[in-house]
């Protein structure tokens, strides 16, 4: 998969996309990812990408100027991807559409900055506008990376072990049930005789009866209302 970035600050990407499996993907071939310069897409001395908010209000907007003809020259005419615009007012990053958007052959990941985004750039420029959750950042930099590192545990190849990601939080609808390692003690803390025993029917159980007990305890908003069926994204 390629992913094209495009930002006003390209320095951020490179310690956290260059490291660890992220790194290991793209050595594979199996992710090409681009970072490009928003500034490179100004065509004033000042290479302004900002501008005052119509109707007044605090802080700066972007123009539409540059991001439109940044996308236009990264994108090719049939594209068989998805242009996305990173912004607290999106639709939540779930597993469901991470896994959509790992199928695609390309994405561009738009990221805003100052108190806001044109908004003819959703309307006009980006397929969808993509949230990491209820809180405001400085910029859509960090979001992008998250979106990024979460999209591309789906991509074949890209996690050793498959398995991983399908019994992970969430993607059963229960959070994840808790993981030891040895020793088996530790300051007085024991790990639960169950997983010492052996035994593979027990431990399943265990594990299940677990992963519902945290889901009820820490995110009952995951729970549907009959107690019965999990959240599944
Ligand atoms: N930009 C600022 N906050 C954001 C968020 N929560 N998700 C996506 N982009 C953002």
């Amino acid at each position: 998969m390629r992913i094209d970035v495009i930002t006003i600050f390209p320095a951020m990407f490179s310690p956290v996309l260059n490291e660890s499996i992220i790194q290991r993907a793209q050595d594979a071939g199996l992710l090409d990812i681009r970072v490009h310069d928003l500034r490179a897409y100004t065509h004033d001395k000042r290479r302004t990408v900002d501008d005052r908010p119509y109707g007044g209000g605090p802080g700066m907007v972007m123009k539409p100027e540059p991001l439109f003809e940044a996308v236009e020259a990264i994108r090719p005419q049939a594209s068989a991807g998805c242009t996305i615009l990173m912004s607290p007012q999106g639709e939540r990053l779930t597993p469901v559409l991470a896994k959509k958007l790992a199928s695609m052959q390309r994405l561009i990941v738009v990221c805003g900055r100052y108190e806001g985004v044109d908004d003819r750039v959703r309307e006009g420029l980006a397929d969808r506008s993509v949230s990491i959750g209820d809180y405001v950042l400085t910029g859509g930099e960090l979001p992008a990376m998250v979106l990024i590192d979460c999209v591309a545990r789906y991509i074949g190849g890209v996690i050793g072990n498959e398995k991983a990601t399908e019994e992970e939080s969430f993607s059963n609808g229960w959070l994840e049930y808790p993981q030891y390692t040895r020793p088996p003690e530790y300051r007085g803390m024991k790990v639960p005789e169950v997983l010492l025993s052996g035994s593979h029917e027990e431990i399943a159980k265990w594990r299940h009866k677990q992963a519902v007990a945290r889901t009820q305890a820490a995110r009952p908003d995951l729970v549907q209302p009959k107690g019965e069926e999990p959240w599944t994204g």
